[in-house]
């Protein structure tokens, strides 16, 4: 159980590196002018979803379901963390929606909603490290 542990936090780890490096891309994306920056960008930010993020998610995601449903973990505070992951889960997606929009030049939002937008992960991880060690609930 311990192996599978310390598994889930590696690649709960890799898949928050993108989530706080991707929308830190989208800013400096939304800021730039120049078409050599917007097309290394876009290069960028494919790779970061695709090759580091969503295997990322998957790992995490199935290594957390083993956790639970192979050693019988309970309590509120896996309820209220699977509530989270569900809403990490949604930004995930919405990152994938917003790097579409940046890679058909379709992206309308300012550098400073995309700095606003990069801080939702900080609380979500604030939360799940909580309820998963404290277990106040
Ligand atoms: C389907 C999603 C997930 C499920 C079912 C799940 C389930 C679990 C379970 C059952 C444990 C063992 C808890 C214990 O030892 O008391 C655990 C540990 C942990 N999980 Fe998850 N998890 C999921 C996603 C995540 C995510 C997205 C994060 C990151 C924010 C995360 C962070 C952690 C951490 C840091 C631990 C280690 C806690 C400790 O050793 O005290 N998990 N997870």
């Amino acid at each position: 159980m311990l192996w599978v542990k310390a598994l889930h936090i590696v690649f709960m780890v890799t898949w928050f590196a993108g989530l706080f490096y991707l929308p830190r891309l989208f800013v400096y994306h939304a800021q730039s002018t120049d078409t050599v920056s917007i097309e290394r960008f876009k290069v960028m930010e494919r790779k970061l979803y695709y090759a580091i993020m969503a295997p990322g998610a998957v790992l995490t995601l199935a290594s957390g379901l083993w956790l639970w449903l192979g050693w019988g973990f309970s309590g509120g505070w896996l309820h209220a963390k699977l509530a989270l992951v569900a809403t990490l889960i949604a930004y995930h997606f919405w990152c994938g929606k917003l790097l579409a929009d940046f890679r058909n030049d379709r992206n309308t939002r300012s550098h400073a909603w995309f700095r606003w937008f990069n801080e939702f992960p900080v609380l979500i991880l604030f939360s799940i490290v909580i309820l998963v060690v404290v277990k106040p609930v």
